[in-house]
C-alpha cells in the first residue's frame, strides 16, 4: 500500500496566507454549470484524486472508486444518457437506486430546496410554466456541463451509513483540491437515474458495486450567466449551539 501524498508531516506555521489560501479553496468552490473545452491534464487529475484519498474514513476503509471520464469514452456515455433522456419513453425505466432526497419534504429545507431552483433558473430566464426550457437545463447535468473531465463515483454494496459519510468527505476534498488548482466542479446525484446505462457503459459489477454520484470537472466558463449563481447559507448562529 502506498502513502501518498502524506508525509513528511511538516508543521507549518501558520499565518495570514495559509488560513486564507485554505479558506478561499473551500469558500471559492460552487456547482459550475457552464465549462470551458479546456482539457485537464491526466497528472493533475491523478494529483487531485491523491490528495483527495487522505480523507479519513472509518478503519481507514477507504470505500471510494473513482471512474474518470475524458475523451470518447466520456461522449459515448453522454449521447447513451441523453438518448435515454429526451426519450419519455424511457422515464420509467431510469430510476435512482437510492433516495437521496426525502419522500414527504419540510420547511425548511423545500424552502431552501426551491429557491436554489428558482434562483439558477432566474439567471438562465427560465419561467415558471416554461418546462421545455427546464428540462433542456436538467439535460446539460447529462453533458457533463461540457467539462472535458467526468467522474462517476461507486462504492461496494456491502458498505454501510458510515462509508457514505466517509464518502462525502473524499469528494468534497476532490472539490476543494480543484479548486486550489484553478479548477472547479459540479457534483451531480442527476447521474444516478441512468445507473444501469452507466454501469453497463463503464463495465462496472452492478451486482457488487453502486453508484454514488457523478462530477464534472473542469475550467469554469467565466462567461456563462449560471455560473454568477451564489447560493446561501444560513449563519452560524442559527445551525450551531454553544453549550458553555
Ligand atoms: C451530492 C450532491 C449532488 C448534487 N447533484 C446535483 C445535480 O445533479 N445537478 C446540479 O446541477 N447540482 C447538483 N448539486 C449541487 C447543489 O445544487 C449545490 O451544491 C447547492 O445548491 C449549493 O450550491 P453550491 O454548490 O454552489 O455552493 C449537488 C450537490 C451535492 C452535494
Amino acid at each position: 500500500m502506498t502513502h501518498p501524498a502524506s508525509q513528511p508531516r511538516i508543521e507549518r506555521p501558520v499565518t495570514a496566507d495559509s488560513i486564507a489560501a485554505v479558506d478561499h479553496a473551500i469558500t471559492s468552490r460552487r456547482s459550475i454549470r457552464q465549462f470551458l473545452p479546456t482539457p485537464v491534464p491526466r497528472d493533475t487529475i491523478e494529483d487531485i484524486l491523491r490528495v483527495a484519498s487522505r480523507a479519513p474514513s472509518g478503519t481507514n476503509t477507504q470505500p471510494w472508486q473513482v471512474h474518470v471520464l475524458t475523451g470518447q469514452t466520456k461522449q459515448t456515455l453522454v449521447d447513451k444518457i441523453m438518448a435515454a433522456y429526451n426519450d419519455p419513453a424511457q422515464a420509467e425505466a431510469h430510476q435512482p437506486e437510492y433516495d437521496y432526497y426525502p419522500p414527504k419534504w419540510i420547511s425548511p429545507f423545500i424552502d431552501r430546496r426551491r429557491k436554489v431552483g428558482w434562483d439558477l433558473y432566474g439567471l438562465l430566464g427560465i419561467e415558471k410554466a416554461d418546462k421545455d426550457r427546464m428540462q433542456v437545463q436538467q439535460g446539460r447535468n447529462f453533458c457533463f456541463f461540457d467539462a472535458p473531465v467526468g467522474l462517476i463515483f461507486s462504492i461496494n454494496r456491502i458498505m454501510g451509513k458510515g462509508s457514505w459519510l466517509d464518502y462525502g468527505m473524499f469528494l468534497q476534498n476532490v472539490m476543494v483540491a480543484a479548486r486550489a488548482r484553478g479548477l472547479d466542479t459540479c457534483p451531480q446525484a442527476a447521474f444516478n437515474h441512468y445507473h444501469h446505462l452507466i454501469s453497463e457503459h463503464l463495465g462496472i459489477n452492478a451486482e457488487q458495486d453502486m453508484l454514488v454520484v457523478g462530477m464534472s470537472l473542469g475550467h469554469a466558463d467565466p462567461a456563462a450567466i449560471e455560473n454568477t449563481l451564489l447560493t446561501e447559507r444560513e449563519p452560524v448562529t442559527q445551525f450551531a449551539k454553544f453549550l458553555d
